[in-house]
C-alpha cells in the first residue's frame, strides 16, 4: 500500500509518460479533482473528450461518461477506475423496456439524457445533458411530440421551462431523491440569508424552493458570480470542492437528506479511489470496450447533441 503522495506522484509520472490526459466530473473525491487536467459537467466532459489530441484517456467519473468518451473516441483507450461505478438512472432504463417504451410511441422523437447506457443512446434520436435539454427541446418542431427519458424529475422540469408536455420515462436519481424538504426549511429558518441552488435531477417541491436550477457547472459559475455570500447546495456534495476553491468569504452548506446517512454522496463516483486511478494508468486496465456496431449507432444521436448545444 502507497502513501497518497506516492499514488500522487505515481498518477503525475504515468500522465506524462502515456500521454494521457486526466477527466473528473464534480462529484469525484477532492484529491481526484486535483489531479485532473479537466473537471466539468457531463457536457463539458464530453465537449473535452471530442476535442482531446493526448492518446490516452483517464475517465474519473462513472460508466456512461467513459463509455461516451470512448464513444467520441473509438481509436483511443478510455480507462475508468472502477467498471461497476454505475450510475441509478442509468440501470433503471434496460434497453429492452426502452425499446418497448419506443415502439408504444412511434410518432415520438426519443431526447435521452446522457445518463444512460450506450444501447439507449443507440436507440434514442437525440442526447441531452442538465445544461442544454432546455436547448435541444426547444428546437424540436411544436408539432412533434416527445419521449424524454430515464429522469423524470429533469423531464418535469424541463417540461414547465418550455411549457412542452412530454411523455416521460419513470425513472430518478438515488442521491438527488433524498434531499428532505423539512429539513431544508429547519436549514433556512437557522441560515435566513442562504440561498438554496439545486441541481434539476432533484424533485418538484425540492426546485420549487430554490432561487436557481441548474447543471453542476451552471451551479458553480451562479456562486462565483452571484453577490450572495451563504448557499444551501443542492447537488452531490463533491461540487462543494471547486466552489470552495474558486470563491472567497462564501459559505456552501449542504442540502441534507432526509435519513441520517451520507446519501448526498453518489456511491457510484466514490468507486473511484487514488489507488484505482494509480492502478488503472499503471496496467491500462479497466478499460472501456464496445462492439464497433453498437458505438457507431450511439454516436450519432450523441453528435446530433453537439451539434445542437
Ligand atoms: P451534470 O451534467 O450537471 O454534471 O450532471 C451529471 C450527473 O450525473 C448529475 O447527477
Ligand atoms: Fe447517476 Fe445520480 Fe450518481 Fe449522477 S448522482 S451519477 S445521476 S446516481
Amino acid at each position: 500500500m502507497m502513501t497518497p503522495q506516492e499514488y500522487e506522484q505515481g498518477i503525475r509520472e504515468l500522465k506524462s509518460s502515456l500521454n494521457a490526459v486526466i477527466l473528473a466530473h464534480y462529484y469525484q473525491d477532492s484529491e481526484i479533482q486535483d489531479l485532473a487536467d479537466f473537471v466539468g459537467d457531463s457536457l463539458e466532459l464530453s465537449r473535452k473528450a471530442a476535442s482531446t489530441t493526448a492518446d490516452v484517456i483517464v475517465f474519473c467519473g462513472v460508466h456512461f461518461m467513459a463509455e461516451t468518451a470512448k464513444i467520441l473516441n473509438p481509436h483511443k483507450p478510455v480507462l475508468l477506475p472502477d467498471l461497476l461505478a454505475g450510475c441509478s438512472l442509468s440501470e433503471g432504463c434496460p434497453p429492452p423496456a426502452f425499446r418497448k417504451f419506443r415502439e408504444q410511441h412511434p410518432d415520438h422523437v426519443a431526447i435521452t439524457y446522457i445518463n444512460c447506457s450506450a444501447e439507449v443512446k443507440a436507440l434514442s434520436d437525440i442526447i441531452c445533458t442538465s445544461s442544454n435539454a432546455e436547448k435541444i427541446v426547444a428546437q424540436i418542431p411544436k408539432e412533434t411530440p416527445i419521449l424524454f427519458s430515464p429522469d423524470k424529475n429533469l423531464g418535469a422540469y424541463i417540461q414547465k421551462k418550455t411549457g412542452r408536455p412530454m411523455t416521460l420515462w419513470n425513472g430518478s436519481c438515488i442521491v438527488h431523491e433524498t434531499f428532505s424538504e423539512r429539513k431544508l426549511i429547519a436549514l433556512q429558518l437557522e441560515h435566513p440569508d442562504a440561498e438554496l441552488i439545486a441541481h434539476p435531477e432533484c424533485e418538484d417541491h425540492i426546485l420549487a424552493k430554490a432561487s436557481y436550477i441548474g447543471s453542476t457547472s451552471m451551479l458553480l459559475k451562479y456562486v462565483q458570480t452571484s453577490p450572495g455570500k451563504k448557499f444551501i447546495v443542492g447537488t452531490e456534495y463533491g461540487i462543494v470542492h471547486q466552489m470552495e476553491k474558486s470563491t472567497s468569504g462564501k459559505t456552501f452548506l449542504p442540502l441534507p437528506p432526509e435519513a441520517n446517512c451520507a446519501c448526498n454522496e453518489c456511491p457510484h463516483m466514490k468507486r473511484n479511489t487514488l489507488e484505482k486511478l494509480y492502478l488503472c494508468m499503471r496496467d491500462m486496465s479497466p478499460q472501456i470496450t464496445m462492439e464497433p456496431e453498437l458505438l457507431n449507432r450511439a454516436r450519432a444521436p450523441i453528435d446530433r447533441m453537439l451539434e445542437m448545444s
